[in-house]
């Protein structure tokens, strides 16, 4: 990303914060620590947000799922030797219904060793995936059983948690859907996972991975940008059909704004949760890991046309897929309220509450690739963990000392950003990865209900591998 980028990214970010409420009040100079009074309210705004444990109604679901090298044609004809799942790129889609078992017999067939994390879902600890944290890496030609209920419906995926900006570059990502039936049927559900690849002349992977340049920059960019695996599929569509999109940023690095030309779609799910209120996708920045899922209603007029999806994060925007419209006569569209989170948490108070601990993002010099990515000075695996008392509101600070991006990602947590620049905003969404822009700095709350030892780190894969990964219990 040169240097007219980043001017570029402040302005839009800026466009994006949306509500900002003037000054520091003075309680907030004063904080309210030892008050107690407005953190229990904090606390009592949360209830019914979301699930302490999971619904276990369902059934138990079996999954095989094997990591092997295999080829794809990411720019057919040519084939190029991938890593992937169950022969896949992207790897399987795993549905199921809220309230059912998941139950993954995971083998591993890869030249290294691996691990699976479910991103964005809320599993026991022991099921998270990350080596020396919660397992031991699966070594070459072992197996693992992952099992767990989500405790929440959304879109979510898996990846690998060892080598990552290696072994997710290379194609080692899957969808993972919890449907809840009671939510209102679409014509259509659809997955868009989005990925981009650098491959060099001979259509193979570039095999230089966390480089200095990409450590030097928002971390490995491609220069093929795929949806599904495809460089500018087409996706077949109805006209009056209303659509549920479910948009995966599965890249190392690279950062996308979707916007559907001609459409009209609303985000009704951000990082797998419901929204406490739906919005209109205008620029909505999807940063390594985020997913959002979208209402998209296919106009009754439009049949036999075609709507392009487009990435209009760089300044070139550029097509990514194409809905076609098959010709003949619409459908008629169903009409319904779109889904929204049961409760959400206004927190308008959170702004007052103080901070429990400010994470210091940097690089410095040297480590073993050269640039070292820092949180409090630290890189893993001697950042100092972090305390977070489970069930309370606890506020966190990211201080982004670099010029750099940083979507940095909580396991097991879902939460709701409060500030930007110290400027309250007003996202009406939880999240688990949040794009954290040059020299800015991002405020976040949350109440954990899950406890263990959780990753914290930026998903920007080769930033993470340089350091930029530390651990929070909660107990
Ligand atoms: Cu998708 Cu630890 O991350
Ligand atoms: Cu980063």
């Amino acid at each position: 990303m040169n240097k007219i980028r980043v001017v570029g990214f402040f302005v839009l970010f800026s466009g994006l914060i949306g509500v900002s409420t003037g000054s520091l009040s003075a309680v907030q100079k004063e904080g309210i620590v030892g008050t107690g009074t407005k953190i229990d309210t904090l606390e009592k705004e949360f209830e019914g947000s979301f699930p302490e444990a999971a619904p276990k109604h369902g059934e138990i679901r079996e999954f095989e799922l094997e990591a092997s090298e295999s080829q794809w044609g990411i720019v057919p004809p040519y084939q190029t030797e991938v890593w992937s799942y169950n022969g896949k790129v992207p790897g399987p889609i795993f549905r199921v219904n809220l309230g059912d078992t998941v139950r993954v017999r995971f083998t591993n067939k890869l030249p290294q060793s691996t691990t699976i994390h479910w991103h964005g879902v809320r599993v026991p600890n022991a099921m998270d995936g990350v080596p020396g944290v919660t397992q031991p890496a699966i070594e070459s030609g072992e197996s693992f059983v992952y099992e767990f209920t989500p405790k929440d419906a959304g879109t979510f995926w898996f990846h690998p948690h060892v080598n990552s900006a290696e072994q997710v570059e290379r194609g080692l990502h899957g969808v993972l859907i919890v449907e809840d039936p009671d939510e209102p049927q679409y014509s259509q559900d659809l997955e868009m996972v989005l990925d981009d690849w650098r491959l060099d002349r001979n259509w193979k992977i570039d095999d230089r991975f966390v480089t200095r340049h990409d450590l030097a920059h928002d971390g490995r960019w491609g220069q093929y940008r795929t949806v599904n695996g495809a460089v500018k599929p087409v996706f077949d569509v109805k006209a009056g059909e209303r659509i549920r999109i479910r948009l995966i940023n599965v890249a190392n690095g690279r950062v996308f704004s979707p916007q559907f030309r001609g459409l009209s779609p609303q985000v009704i799910a951000v990082d797998g949760m419901l929204a406490g209120k739906p919005f209109p996708l205008r620029r909505f920045f999807l940063a390594s890991g985020n997913r959002i899922d979208l209402d998209v209603v296919i106009p009754t007029t439009s049949a036999g046309n075609t709507f392009e999806i487009v990435d209009s994060f760089s300044r070139k925007t550029v097509p990514i897929a194409y809905l076609k419209v098959a010709s003949g006569e619409p459908l008629e569209t169903p009409l319904f309220d779109p889904p929204r989170a049961a409760h959400f948490p206004e927190w308008r108070e959170a702004i007052n509450a103080p901070i429990s601990h400010e994470y210091e993002l940097d690089a410095k010099r040297g480590g073993p690739y050269g640039i070292t990515w820092t949180m409090d000075d630290e890189a893993w695996p001697k950042v100092k963990p972090q305390e977070l008392v489970f069930g309370r509101f606890n506020r966190l600070r990211f201080t982004n000392k670099s010029s750099r991006l940083h979507p940095m990602h909580l396991h097991g947590q879902f939460f709701k950003v409060i500030a930007r620049k110290g400027k309250p905003v007003n996202e009406n969404f939880w999240r688990d990865t949040i794009l954290v822009g040059p020299k800015e700095t991002v405020d976040i709350a949350l109440i954990p209900l899950d406890k263990g030892l959780w990753a914290n780190h930026c998903h920007i894969l080769e930033h993470a591998e340089a350091g930029m990964m530390s651990t929070f219990s909660v107990k």
